[in-house]
């Protein structure tokens, strides 16, 4: 589990915790402030509700991340997996036929 490992640091955030959480609290695009981001060294991978991968990029950016190196899911947008149904359409591509994507719409 991420959690337990020496070589990762996980910080995880809730919008609304119930009883049982001891965490963060709030967006994740709060927990930037705090990290200390090598931009040669890090990768994003951001997956979630898609109304907010706008906002956790401009947050990777600020950490001169390079676009190339951030990853996003759109693996919630997908219905038939086939590129039939159109659900999963981003700009001119389908996620579930165009393979990865990234910020650089590079395939
Ligand atoms: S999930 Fe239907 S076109 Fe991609």
């Amino acid at each position: 589990m991420w959690k337990h490992r020496e070589d990762f640091d996980l910080i995880m955030t809730v919008d609304v915790p119930d009883d049982s959480w001891d965490g963060e609290v709030g967006l994740v695009t709060r927990l930037f402030d705090r990290l200390d981001v090598e931009p040669d060294a890090t990768f994003g991978a951001i997956c979630g509700p898609p109304v907010m991968y706008k906002y956790v990029i401009d947050e990777m950016r600020k950490k001169n991340m390079d676009a190339d190196r951030i990853y996003v899911s759109f693996e919630r947008r997908m219905k038939c997996g086939i590129g039939k149904c159109g659900h999963c359409g981003v700009g001119h591509q389908y996620a579930c036929i165009d393979g990865r994507s990234s910020t650089t719409g590079k395939p």
